[in-house]
């Protein structure tokens, strides 16, 4: 049995609902990255998102819904979380709030945890699926546990192979990045995963965001362990040079990145360098940064040489995600 990969159709949508209507797993498109679907509401098709991803312990999952009026039957919203819903939604920011006592959202949806995490996301096939199905989705990103999210059709079949029955494919991810994961469980709102949404953006509602910085052994959100994102062969961050047999994950002009021991990164053969951005544009490089850091992860290279970020705007997430895949190995 091979996995079937089909482009969105109005046909395609109701296949996908009626293996998802049946306990199955479906991987889905969404704005940020493709996501490992399945009905939040059953717990035997949540066990098998855990099987399917390989993951070591039951890690909280985020519930997909079509609109906060879906969510309000789930969780607990107040005020705050009204405001985040009404600003932000659909679109790429996860809201961590106390579960509903009536929740019928499956317990290990939530893995034990009081609080649940739900997301509207924008992606029109995303937001049909879910109208199709009637109930909500949870979905973690389509790729096994530990490796970078899966933002191609194609990396969420190399990843899951087999596990999964129906990939929705609708290209690339146009953000690329996993969305933006605010706490408003407790008095203080605290970003748990930087995303595409920042504490700027949020602040004009909610006031001043912290971070929790997610580098400690006991992270609040599990998902953000160090492992999480990282490749199968070294990650050197900062490179101002290519050591030979790395590739290199450039951002910006390469006109000044040499191979040591002699040659230009420029020269560097097709396959072993991916430009997150020629324009250097923060954008266009966390739309990429998973899809490179995947292809750029084989057992040929010695490792994967990687330019400096900037540490603005997106680029906050984009080094987020790549401290992780060099320490997280
Ligand atoms: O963009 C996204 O959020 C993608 C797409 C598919 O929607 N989904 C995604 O799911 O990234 P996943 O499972 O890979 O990451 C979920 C994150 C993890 O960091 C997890 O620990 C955190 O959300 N999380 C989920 N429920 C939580 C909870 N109740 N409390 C704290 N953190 C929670
Ligand atoms: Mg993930």
């Amino acid at each position: 049995m091979s996995v079937t990969i089909k482009s969105v159709t109005d046909g395609a949508i109701q296949e996908a609902a009626a293996i998802l209507r049946g306990g199955g797993l479906v991987v889905m498109p969404t704005e940020t990255v493709y996501g490992l679907a399945a009905n939040a509401l059953d717990d035997m098709a949540v066990a098998r998102i855990f099987e399917a991803k390989g993951r070591p312990q039951f890690n909280p999952l985020i519930v997909h819904v079509a609109d906060a009026k879906q969510a309000q039957d789930l969780a607990v919203f107040d005020t705050r979380a009204k405001a985040m819903a009404e600003a932000f939604w659909p679109g790429p920011l996860t809201l961590i709030l106390p579960r509903r006592a009536d929740s019928p959202v499956s317990a290990l949806v939530s893995a034990g945890l009081e609080t649940l995490a739900v997301r509207c996301p924008a992606h029109p096939a995303a937001q049909a699926l879910i109208r199709a199905c009637g109930f909500p989705l949870a979905a973690p990103s389509a790729n096994k546990s530990g490796e970078p999210s899966a933002t191609t059709p194609k990396h969420a079949a190399e990843s899951l192979g087999d596990s999964v029955q129906l990939i929705l494919a609708a290209g690339a991810c146009a953000i690329g990045l996993e969305s933006t994961v605010l706490d408003l469980s407790g008095d203080t709102p605290v970003i748990l995963r930087t995303g595409a949404i920042s504490a700027e953006d949020l602040a004009p509602i909610l006031g001043s965001v912290g971070y929790e910085s997610g580098q400690t052994d006991k992270p609040k959100s599990p998902g953000m362990l160090l492992k999480h994102y990282a490749p199968t062969i070294p990650v050197r961050l900062k490179a101002v040079d290519v050591q030979p047999g790395e590739a290199l994950l450039a951002f910006g002009s390469l006109k000044f990145m040499g191979v040591r021991g002699g040659g230009a990164a420029k020269d560097l053969p097709e396959g072993q360098c991916i430009n997150l951005s020629e324009n250097g544009d923060l954008t266009e490089a966390a739309a990429r940064l998973f899809y490179a850091l995947r292809e750029l992860d084989r057992p040929e290279f010695k490792g994967i040489a990687v330019m400096d970020i900037p540490e603005t705007g997106l680029g906050i997430a984009i080094n987020d995600r790549l401290r992780r895949a060099a320490q997280g190995r």
